[in-house]
């Protein structure tokens, strides 16, 4: 294949994106990761599942990042993830420290390539990747409405008992319990769930979402969610890869848009060839844009906190 992929980090969300990539055959996937032999397994395992699954795509596993060298797109799953009673926060020193090290061999190899950052607490670690690449801002987005929204379309679909293709979802925000799911633009075959459901049961799966990485936290006990992670960090890889121009809630770098500047945060982009080739403004409702404010706050103190770790390293 022509593309090139990297996929850093080949634990559960890493190497559930590598198959979803080769088996999709939309590029070559180095895995990488810091434990000896394990993207090399796993790669050489998904590379003798392609007879089966007839896909071409080639698999490299390695322990440094040679084989990345002038990768399309890179995704940062690298880092720990939370386990039962951690919040995404809590993963901030540590990851902050693995996603510092990880852009600047990236960077170094890929000068030209689409940073998707996928590691926690999202947005904050969004902030690391933009100042560790030094890449222009349109080539660092961050994985997190495209997940969020997708379970709120899941829950819409369980909930309806309609096709979950009908659905459509925008959720916007930091990734995290302020997140903002937005009903009015969320809808059933074009219709607005507010239509189709009560407040009551709006309400309810609003709250579930925003809930959702932290429900399967609590069923799986030793780590978190990664298939839908990794199909959501593919859906972004496949945009940018056919230059789909397709519209998609991510976390961008705002400079004065929804009044919010210097700050990565979820809002609605067009994702294509170039990575994020413009930020879709959307009219928000004044309940709407003051809950999207209390949530770029929830990111700002994370970025302020970044910085203070900074000052003591
Ligand atoms: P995992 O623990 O299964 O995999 C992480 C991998 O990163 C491990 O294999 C580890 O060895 C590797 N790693 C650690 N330091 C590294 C380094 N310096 N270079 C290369 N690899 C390194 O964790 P999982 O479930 O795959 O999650 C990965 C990250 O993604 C976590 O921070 C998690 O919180 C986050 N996440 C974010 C989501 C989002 O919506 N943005 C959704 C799901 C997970
Ligand atoms: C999730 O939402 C842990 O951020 C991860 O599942």
């Amino acid at each position: 294949m022509n593309r090139k992929v990297t996929v850093v980090g080949a634990g559960n969300v890493g190497a559930t994106a590598a198959q979803r990539l080769c088996e999709k055959e939309l590029a070559d996937v180095v895995l990488i990761d810091v434990v000896e032999g394990m993207p090399q397994g796993k790669a050489l395992d998904l590379a003798e599942a392609a007879p089966i699954e007839k896909h071409d795509a080639r698999l490299t596993g390695a322990n440094v990042y040679d084989a990345s060298e002038k990768s399309d797109i890179i995704i940062i799953t690298a880092g720990i993830a939370r386990k039962p009673g951690m919040s995404r926060d809590d993963l901030l020193s540590t990851n902050a420290g693995i996603m510092q090290k990880v852009c600047s061999q990236v960077a170094r190899l890929s000068p030209e390539a689409v940073i998707i950052v996928v590691s926690n607490p999202l947005d904050a670690m969004c902030h690391v990747a933009f100042d560790a690449t030094a890449f222009p801002k349109n080539r660092v987005i961050g994985m997190a409405g495209v997940l969020d929204s997708a379970r709120f379309r899941a829950f819409i679909a369980m909930e309806l008992n309609v096709s979950v293709e009908n659905t459509h979802a925008f959720v916007l925000g930091g990734h995290g319990d302020t997140m903002v799911p937005l009903p009015r633009y969320s809808s059933v075959a074009g219709i607005p769930i507010t239509e189709l459901m009560s407040a009551d049961q709006i309400e309810r799966l609003v709250q579930r979402t925003r809930n959702g990485g932290a429900e399967i936290v609590s069923l799986l006990k030793t780590g978190s969610a990664y298939y839908a992670p990794a199909s959501a960090a593919v859906e972004m890889a496949e945009a940018i890869l056919k230059d789909k121009k397709k519209i998609l809630p991510c976390a961008a770098y705002l400079d004065g848009e929804y009044g919010i500047k210097g700050l990565f945060i979820g809002v609605p982009v067009k994702l294509g060839a170039g990575g994020i080739e413009e930020i879709i403004e959307i009219k928000l409702r004044e309940d709407e844009q003051a809950a999207l404010l209390k949530s770029a706050d929830a990111v700002r103190q994370l970025v302020k906190d970044l910085e203070k770790l900074k000052g003591r390293s």
